[in-house]
């Protein structure tokens, strides 16, 4: 791989997550605390320092097909018609499509195709289950629901880190990977005992 390269990725990157961010402000800061915290669950599960990274990269970049979703459905302060929830899901295929002059990114596209997989198969856009999804986009996952609920959103409250953590823990086994939720864990643990110390 050329040497510029992986620079030039996370610039360019950056660049498209800030586009995105600029759409919708819901949105804004997402990307970058789910490549947070996402990277920090792939360190405590002891991944290589490149699979952190690629990890990290995906959790930028893993919502970006929502530039191309509507706005009066991403902001819509209710509960989605069938239509319209179709018409959210289709950010992953749209992402990929924005991405796909990207494809040196390799393994990021695996984890950003499978971020709304389901460990028992209930996910999309393939609904495959199990081993079939890639540990990254298992990571993704566990790290977009938890900053998903702790955020406010157009249609809702926020949740604490507490609260958050109760609750997917009814979630462990049927869609989330229980030792991708254990590692979640130990690291907002470990950053509540960081604030607690501070
Ligand atoms: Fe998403
Ligand atoms: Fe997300």
């Amino acid at each position: 791989m050329d040497a510029a390269r992986p620079f030039a990725s996370a610039a360019f990157a950056e660049t498209l997550i800030n586009a995105m961010e600029a759409k919708n402000p819901y949105l804004r800061g997402h990307s970058q605390r789910v490549a947070d915290i996402a990277a920090s669950t792939a360190e405590v599960m002891g991944l290589s320092p490149d699979v952190v990274e690629q990890v990290r990269l995906a959790g930028g970049l893993h919502d970006i097909g929502k530039i191309g979703i509507r706005e009066a459905v991403l902001d819509k302060p209710g509960p989605l018609d069938p239509d319209e929830y179709a018409h959210v899901k289709d950010h992953v295929r749209i992402g990929l499509e924005i991405l796909a002059p990207m494809g040196h990114l390799g393994p990021v596209l695996d984890f950003i195709r499978d971020h709304h997989e389901r460990l028992d198969g209930s996910g999309y856009p393939s609904g495959i289950s199990g081993e079939a999804i890639s540990l990254g986009g298992r990571i993704l996952a566990v790290a977009d629901t938890f900053d998903a609920l702790t955020s406010k959103r157009a249609y809702r409250d926020s949740r604490t880190g507490r609260e958050t953590l109760g609750y997917m823990r009814s979630l462990v086994g049927t869609s989330l990977f229980p030792d991708v939720f254990d590692a979640l864990q130990r690291v907002v643990e470990q950053r509540r005992s960081l604030v607690f110390l501070g």
